[in-house]
Formats: structure tokens, sequence, C-alpha cells
């Protein structure tokens, strides 16, 4: 074995600890392997779970500290970065918690709330305290969506279609795993002729799993306000469609679980001359990034396969927020994303209502 060099032992000291509130599957099966590429700056330090033996076991893995409160995580001066991989119903009043505890950054999983009130908290805390905060839309840290922006010039204002389509397939431990059904029934068929029941699954969808790919549309709908569902369907077993537009965008969200089994997760924004199409890996996978492609006229160019996935991408930035290094991005984006998720959330379920009782 060599020994290290000066330089690389003088960086691995200043390693930033990293706490982790709620250490289910998405700890366990995307934060834990992504740190674990990431270990000469970041390192695992703290692992809080209300379930004592998930707490400990997953603590022992990475030789961290392990407790079941969120004060106890908090109060650990080991701890400079904090991620809430709790239920969702608990994030925002974690957020705020680890932005007035100080922390240096705050990884906060999707959604980061689930009400505008929660929203206009948190926004309240992250002024008040300028802790930075980021949500694990892990798409918009994937190294194939930033060449994309790198390189799509003026497609953001011209494009006039956009679409946002994931496959999965029905095996109910992938399917519950890759896409974060927040309301389904916990066990059993769904009924599927309750209105209650088909609205609750269409809001889980859009807070669950649509909610990865909104904060990219909307960076291509200048005139997101003006949102209006023109139709929005239930997909069996789960999935759904969803057309809307805006004054001057057509936008379709589909998302299906069916035979097919072959995932596919794409992101596509057309202009009259320009079409760009971005492939994501499913969830849960690492196998590097996305892969853009630009066809403009006749000529095709694609950008990726890089590396490493959003999600490494994601520790990646809090570090670097971490250390000062980097601008955070303003909560203001973060609460303008959630507001457009929560719009198009509401309005699908008066949709879905009002078709009901046509
Ligand atoms: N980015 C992604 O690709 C992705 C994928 C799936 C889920 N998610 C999100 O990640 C989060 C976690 O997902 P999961 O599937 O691991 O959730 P889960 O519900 O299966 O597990 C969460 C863990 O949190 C613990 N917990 C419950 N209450 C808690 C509390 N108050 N404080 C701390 N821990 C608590 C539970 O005991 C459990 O071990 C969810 O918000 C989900 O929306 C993200």
């Amino acid at each position: 074995m060599t020994s290290q060099p000066q330089a690389t032992r003088a960086f691995t000291d200043e390693k930033l600890g990293v706490g982790i509130l709620g250490a289910g599957p998405v700890t366990q099966a995307i934060h834990l392997p992504s740190l674990a590429r990431l270990r000469n700056i970041l390192e695992v330090r703290h692992i809080m779970d209300v379930d004592a033996s998930v707490a400990e076991s997953v603590a022992a893995r990475v030789g961290a500290t392990h407790s079941t409160s969120m004060e106890a995580l908090l109060g650990d001066p080991a701890v400079d970065i904090v991620a809430i991989c709790s239920p969702h119903q608990f994030h925002a009043d974690q957020v705020i918690a680890a932005c007035k505890a100080g922390k240096k950054a705050v990884l906060c999983e999707k959604p980061f709330a689930m009400n505008a009130d929660e929203a206009a908290r948190i926004s309240a805390v992250s002024q008040e305290t300028g802790v930075p905060i980021i949500v694990g839309a892990m798409h918009t840290f994937d190294p194939g969506w930033l060449a994309a922006e790198q390189n799509w010039g003026d497609l953001p204002e011209k494009a006039h279609t956009l679409r946002s389509s994931i496959v999965l397939p029905p095996n109910a431990r992938f399917e519950d795993f890759a896409t974060e059904i927040i309301t389904r029934p916990a066990s059993g068929t769904p009924d599927y002729s309750d209105a209650e029941v088909i609205k609750n699954m269409m809001r889980g969808g859009i807070m669950g799993l649509a909610i990865h790919d909104l904060p990219l549309v909307r960076r291509f709908t200048p005139d997101f306000e003006d949102i209006e569902v023109l139709q929005a369907r239930h997909v069996r077993l789960f999935g759904y469609v969803i057309s809307l537009r805006t004054g001057t965008r057509t936008i379709e969200l589909r998302a299906a679980m069916n035979q097919t089994w072959k995932p596919e997760w794409t992101f596509e924004a057309i202009s009259d001359n320009e079409a760009l199409r971005i492939e994501f890996t499913p969830s849960y996978v690492h196998a590097g990034s996305a892969v853009a492609t630009f066809t403009r006229g006749g000529e095709t160019v694609s950008y990726g396969p890089f590396d490493h996935n959003g999600y490494e991408g994601e520790w990646r930035e809090l570090a670097e927020l971490a250390r000062g290094t980097k601008q955070p991005p303003s909560a203001q984006t973060l609460i303008d994303d959630l507001t457009f998720a929560l719009v198009i959330a509401d309005a699908t379920v008066d949709s879905v209502a009002a078709g009901a009782h046509a």
C-alpha cells in the first residue's frame, strides 16, 4: 500500500461531515452509494431514524454515530451538512430546524414542502439564517442536463412543446422504490371507481413523481403562471396523462407502469426548428448520467453519458455550498418550483373532480 501524498492528506483533513435524518431505502440505496464515491470530501458522521434498529444498522455500515432524535443530530458538531430523507410530511419542519441549527448546507429530498404555507415558512427561515438549501430534484444536477443547459441557446424562449415521459415496470417493489408514490393505498387493489382515490393518486403522482421534472419544464415555460389543465387522466395500474397549456406552450406529462418493463425517462423541449431530448437513468440507478441530444435541421449532437448522475451531482454541489465556493440557489427558485407543482396538482385534482361529476 502506498502512503498518501501530503496534499491529499491536507484536503481529506477538511472533509465535511454529513448527518442524515431518515435512513430508509433512499438513504441506503441512493445517498450512501453516492457518498461512498465522494469520501475524499464528504464523510457520513451521524444517522438518525425514528426506528432505532434502522438507525443503528445503517450507521454501522458507514461507521457513523446513530440516534433516534433530530435534536441529537442537529446538536452534533461533527455534522456540517444535513440531508432530510424522512417521509414527505416531516420535510418542512426538519428543513427549518436544520437551518436554525446553523448547519452549513441542507439537502431536502423532494417534495420539500406540501403546501404554500410551509413554503413561505421555509423561505422566511432561509432568508433569516442564510443557510443554503437544495432540493433533491436530482435531474437538475445531472451533468447531462447541465450540458444541455450550456448548449441550448435560446430554446427556452422558443420552445412551444414540452414533454416529460416516465415509464417504469410494474414490479411492486421496484415500483415503490423507483416512483415514490406518496398516497398509494397501503395494500390491496385501489377502488378505481372512487373519485377520491383517483384524486389522491393523481396528487401523489404529481407531488411524488412528476415533481422530479417540473423544475425542468418550468425553465422552458416563462409564462408558467398562466398554466391551465386541458386534460388529466389516471392510467392504471398507476400513471397519468396530463395535458397543460400556457399562452405560448403545450405541456404533456405522462407516467405509466405497464408490462413493457423497459424503463424510460425522457424530457423533451421542441421549437419550430430545434428539438432537445434528454434520456435520464431511472431513479436508484447509479450508471452514469443522462444523455442530451439536440436535433437542429438534419444535424444531431449528443452530450453524455458522463461518469456520474444527479445524485452525486447534488452532493458535489452541497460540498461547494458548505465551503462557500459557490453561490447558493435562491430560495425563491425552490419556492417557485414548488408553487408550480402545487398549482398543477390542484388544477389536476379539480379537473379529475369535474370529470367525475360530468
Ligand atoms: N430522489 C429520488 O430519486 C427519490 C426516490 C424515492 C423517494 N424519494 C424521497 O426520499 C424520501 C425518503 O424516501 P424513502 O423511500 O426512503 O422513505 P420511507 O418512508 O420508506 O423511509 C423513510 C425513513 O424515515 C424514517 N422516519 C419516519 N419518520 C421520521 C422522522 N420524523 N424523522 C426521521 N426519520 C423518520 C422511517 O423510519 C424510514 O426508515 C421521501 O421524501 C421520498 O419522496 C426520493
